[in-house]
Formats: C-alpha cells, sequence, structure tokens
C-alpha cells in the first residue's frame, strides 16, 4: 500500500523514514538537517562510527528523539545533466533503503523525495524512479510512504502512481 501525504517527515509515527542524506552522513540543510534537529545529537554522534556512505547506498540508525524508530540514510546522486549514472543511483538509493528495511524487519516506512532539493534531480524522472521502486516492494511492507513537502510534489506523485498503477 502506497501512501502519498504532505508532511514534515520528523513528525511521521513509523518504524522507519528515510534520510536524503549526504556521504559525510553528518547533516546538512533540507530534510537532512531537519531530521537531525530533531532527532538530537545524539544521531550525529552515531553517524559518525558509520564513517561516511557512498553515493546510491543506505546506513541505518536509530531514531534518537524522532517517533520513527529508525533513520535510513542514503546518499542520492547530485543531478549533472543525466549522463553521470543518475537514474541508477537513485534507483539504487531506493532500493537499498528497501533492502536495509527489510533485513531490520521494517513495517512502515516514509521516504523524501531524494535528490530533488539541493541535488537539483529534475522531479518528473525522479518521480517515475521512485514510484516504480515502490510499486517493487510495496507488498514486502504494512505501508510505504511518499513524504511530499509541498503539495505540487504530492500531486506529481499521485499522477505518476496513477500512470503506473
Ligand atoms: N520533510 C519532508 N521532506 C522535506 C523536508 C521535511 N522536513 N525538508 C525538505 N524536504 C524535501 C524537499 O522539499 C525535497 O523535496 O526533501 C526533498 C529532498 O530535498 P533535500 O533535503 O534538499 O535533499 P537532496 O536534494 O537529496 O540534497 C541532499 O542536501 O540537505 C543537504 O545534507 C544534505 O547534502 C545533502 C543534500
Amino acid at each position: 500500500m502506497i501512501e502519498i501525504i504532505t508532511a514534515d517527515i520528523t513528525t511521521l509515527e513509523v518504524d522507519a523514514v528515510v534520510n536524503a542524506a549526504n556521504r559525510s552522513l553528518l547533516g546538512g540543510g533540507g530534510v537532512d538537517g531537519a531530521i537531525h534537529r530533531a532527532a538530537g545529537p545524539l544521531l550525529k554522534d552515531y553517524c559518525r562510527t558509520l564513517k561516511g556512505c557512498r553515493t546510491g547506498e543506505a546506513r541505518i540508525s536509530p531514531g534518537f528523539e524522532l517517533p520513527a524508530r529508525y533513520v535510513i540514510h542514503s546518499v542520492g546522486p547530485v543531478w549533472k545533466g543525466g549522463d553521470h549514472y543518475e537514474p541508477a543511483l537513485l534507483k539504487a538509493c531506493y532500493q537499498n533503503s528497501f533492502e536495509i528495511a527489510l533485513y531490520n524487519d521494517v513495517r512502515s516506512i516514509a521516504f523524501p523525495a531524494i535528490s530533488t532539493g539541493v541535488y537539483g534531480y529534475p522531479k518528473q524522472p525522479a518521480t517515475e524512479i521512485a514510484i516504480t521502486c515502490m510499486l517493487a516492494y510495496e507488498d514486502r511492507f504494512d505501508r510505504v510512504i511518499t513524504c511530499c513537502f509541498s503539495e505540487t510534489d504530492a500531486g506529481l506523485y499521485r499522477e505518476v502512481l496513477a500512470a503506473q498503477r
């Protein structure tokens, strides 16, 4: 079951929220900054022990002060025009996040729109990649949530889901 909502992902009471992180895993702006602020300083201390994360990969941490039990940190590709393996790397972010969630018995998972903010990935193709991956994994979870940060983004997700379902 894929749910498309507009909310601040740090407020969601789910097993895992996915963070659109950078390779240091030590926080930043956007959703990364929001998650680190809401989780508290122990998140950064924990992430320091993970010693970074390559683009397209995912790492899991406790949620600390978040309502979510876990944070799955995934590093999206920076958009460089589309011929630097960006589609494959973005797809890998979703797939690796789902796989690490399954390995940790996560039953409900919420994603932000990875790479579509600071990293500049065009929203339409990014949404198509996200929805394709979510459809492939939805039956293995109780809840798969796309947590958009604007109604415009949520509308695009709904449009793409309707087209792909
Ligand atoms: N809840 C849900 N979604 C959010 C939130 C939030 N609190 N804050 C921002 N977003 C949305 C943005 O509107 C965008 O749609 O998350 C999406 C991803 O945008 P970014 O957070 O800018 O992430 P990204 O484009 O992947 O860039 C990652 O930005 O913050 C830094 O440290 C981070 O270097 C990394 C880079």
